[in-house]
């Protein structure tokens, strides 16, 4: 028979206390969240966001440089918004970070984080997936953050066998049956080390997993397998120009339009490619193409040489175009056009 969640959870957490990974934005196991101080949902809240769609590893160096900058919540409500984007510049999604000045704003107008799941739902730009981490980690509510490693495990050790994104809700019942109702956030985040380390996408190392004999999947003889998931559409592919324009030893920037694509971000000027459809393909010589892959399309930016310095923009000098801030697609061809 299986064991029961609790025997599942105490095996978890005691292989936590072993092993948890010592991560910029992380409490020692066993820490009491109300002991960490009036700054810690705040840590939580900002490596959650970062952490979404984006590696741990990516995200460590981010953490250290956003806290050190604005270590308050109250310190990044009243950050320049510009400032922010080019901190932030490189991570991706760049709505996270325009998002992520309004919800510290309402934080502060509201004198602090709401300390329920229900109440940081409400916050802009805070998700389910947000709210409930942040609720377990920072504040130590009894909710299971379900991220795409938490899933992975929950299916293996279930063996579900619905495929996502239709399992999610059967994924999520079964995690709260096994969620202890103490130490909730270090439960999360022992889920995610699990997934990260151990039960991998495509070779779990299952002989080292504290999970094993309980494991469904396992005894199913293929674990790897699970979460099945539905086919995907293919992505479409977009074609676009960026300018290199250049006068002396400067390079033309412009600031992108605060709503849509990398929104608010510096950037190369272009010929208005976007999710739905190719850029106009203006002209210039082709220095050469870079592309990037987007959530929801791939993006094929020949970087040409253009003369006219149009929209608002700067010169911007071309040695120090690493503090630009430019988000990766530009930094790409800004590379390209820079040459090795
Ligand atoms: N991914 C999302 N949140 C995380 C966390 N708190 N620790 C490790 N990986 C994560």
């Amino acid at each position: 028979m299986q064991a029961s969640g609790q025997t599942i959870a105490q095996d978890l957490l005691a292989w936590y206390d072993a092993s948890a990974r010592a991560l910029p934005w992380r409490a020692p196991p066993g820490t009491d969240p109300a002991t960490l101080g009036p700054d810690w949902p705040y840590r939580v809240w900002l490596s959650e966001v970062m952490l979404q769609q984006t590696t741990v590893a990516a995200v460590a160096p981010y953490f250290l440089r956003f806290t050190e900058r604005w270590p308050t919540v109250a310190a990044l409500a009243a950050a320049d918004e510009a400032e922010v984007m080019s901190a932030w510049a490189g991570l991706g999604y760049y709505s996270r970070a325009r998002k992520l000045i309004a919800c510290a704003r309402t934080v502060v107008a509201l004198g602090g984080f709401p300390d329920s799941e229900a109440g940081l739902r409400d916050l802009p730009g805070v998700g389910a997936y947000t709210a409930a981490a942040v609720a377990a980690i920072g504040f130590g509510r009894a909710t299971v953050p379900v991220d795409a490693n938490i899933e992975r495990v929950v299916a293996r050790l279930f063996a579900i066998r619905q495929p996502l994104p239709g399992a999610k809700a059967s994924i999520r019942a079964a995690a709260e049956r096994i969620a202890p109702t103490e130490r909730a956030g270090d439960f999360a985040q022992a889920m995610m080390d699990l997934g990260a380390t151990i039960c991998t996408t495509r070779t779990p190392r299952c002989l080292l997993c504290p999970l094993r004999e309980a494991c469904l999947g396992y005894a199913s003889g293929a674990p790897e397998a699970l979460p099945l998931k539905a086919a995907k559409k293919a992505k479409p592919l977009r074609r676009g120009r960026a300018y290199w324009i250049v006068r002396g030893d400067d390079v033309w920037l412009v600031r992108r339009p605060p709503k849509g694509m990398l929104g608010g971000m510096r950037a190369l000027p272009d010929d208005g490619w976007n999710a739905r459809g190719d850029g106009n393909g203006g002209p210039g010589d082709i220095l050469g193409v870079v592309r990037h892959g987007f959530t929801h399309f791939d993006l094929e930016l020949e970087v040409v040489v253009s003369k006219v310095a149009t929209g608002e923009g700067e010169w911007w000098a071309q040695s120090q175009l690493d503090s630009a801030g430019l988000p990766t697609l530009f930094a790409k061809a800004a590379r390209l056009a820079l040459g090795p």
